[in-house]
């Protein structure tokens, strides 16, 4: 494989790809390094999406602030706990802890209980990654100290105004920013990620964020196709929504930032079976080697639908787990159970840093 560096013309270039055998090249060489770089073994990260209440208003997403189609729901302590202890028994190595967005006392004091507690449960067992918004350097840096490890938020785009018009005007894209860097500071590993084929999102844009996950060295990406929620105020602006399109953008993108970012964990999103059954084992294909099998009860999915027509909503974290694996060993990969599954990108980083 040509080692020069991949350059912006690359990326756009890789990115716009169409045609069928010149994307089926794209993939195979970007399958190709990931064996290389990260090897064959897919890593689960059983996620718990344990409350839908959220203060932002972001103009795309379903579970937004104004959104009052559905009801609340926020699971307690031991239902978390419970989740986490079936992940635990099904042998994954980590599990995701999302949610909307909250900041009051309340909210910061109960992530901190559940995350201390599941690390007790686990005899340290269970990584744990969080996912839930801007949040201060006080509350990230208790939350650490009670065992959480890896922290996920997304840039969304990094595209400084394309981010302004998908946002009210208090979200705030330096503020974003600046989660970022201080969740580095502290010790996590940090994982970002985008929304692809947004309403006015450019090929060009799309490769300038490879570039800044690149520039800011992340270790783990998540990414995923846009998605129309019919309740939201984007509805509206996504006339041209084409799901081939966003399929075809959403691998293309995972195999331009393997080829880009080489070591880094990356995952194949649920929003990308939302487009294609088949969806997360094409992004496996396309170079991700991450999936995130959900854990949580079935009685509160059909509430957390930050788009339409998300899969898995009637099944159970048994089905789901069963279903992945079958279309995992389908393709032909090894799933790696027990593992935490930290990048080599971080293994890399945290040597040199010492
Ligand atoms: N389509 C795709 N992804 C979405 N998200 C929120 N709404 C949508 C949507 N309509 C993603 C955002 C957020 C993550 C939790 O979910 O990128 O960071
Ligand atoms: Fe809340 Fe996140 Fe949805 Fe924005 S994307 S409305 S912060 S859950
Ligand atoms: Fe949930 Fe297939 S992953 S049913």
């Amino acid at each position: 494989m040509s080692t020069t560096p991949i350059d912006r013309q690359d990326l756009i270039r890789m990115i716009a790809s169409e045609k069928t055998d010149e994307r089926q090249v794209l993939y195979d060489n970007a399958y190709r390094l990931k064996l290389e770089q990260v090897g064959k073994l897919v890593y689960f990260r059983g996620i718990i999406e344990f409350s839908n209440i959220c203060t932002k208003n972001c103009y795309y997403c379903g579970i937004r602030r104004d959104n009052t189609a559905f009801s609340r729901f926020s699971m307690k302590e031991d239902e978390v706990l419970d989740c986490a202890k079936l992940a635990h028994d099904y042998r994954y190595g980590s599990i995701v802890l999302q949610a909307g967005e909250r900041n009051d006392p309340d909210f910061v004091s109960f992530v901190e209980k559940v995350v201390r507690r599941i690390k007790q449960m686990s005899d340290n067992g269970l990584g744990i990654t969080l996912s839930l918004g801007e949040q201060s350097p006080e509350t990230y840096r208790r939350w650490f100290e009670a065992g959480a490890h890896r922290y996920l938020i997304r840039i969304e785009t990094s595209n400084r105004s394309l981010y302004q018009s998908l946002h009210p005007e208090d979200h705030d894209f330096d503020r974003r920013m600046a989660c970022i860097s201080e969740l580095r500071k502290i010790g996590y590993q940090v994982g970002t990620g985008v929304m692809i084929g947004l309403p006015g999102q450019t090929e060009e844009d799309l490769a300038e964020d490879i570039l800044f996950f690149k520039k800011l060295d992340v270790d783990m990406i998540g990414m995923g196709p846009y998605i129309v929620h019919h309740d939201t105020p984007m509805a509206g602006k996504s006339p041209e929504f084409n799901p081939v399109r966003q399929l075809r953008l959403g691998l293309n993108m995972i195999a331009a930032t393997r080829l880009a970012l080489k070591d880094v964990n990356i995952a194949a999103t649920t929003a990308l079976q939302a487009l294609d059954p088949r969806g997360r084992e094409l992004g496996l294909q396309a170079g991700a080697n991450i999936i995130m099998p959900n854990i949580t009860y079935t009685r509160y999915r059909s509430s957390y639908q930050l788009y339409d027509n998300k899969p898995c909503l009637d099944e159970n974290a048994g089905l789901c787990r069963a279903c992945l694996s079958h279309r995992i060993t389908g393709i032909g990969e090894d799933i790696g159970y027990n593992e935490w599954g930290d990048s080599p990108h971080f293994a890399k980083r945290r040597f040199e840093y010492k």
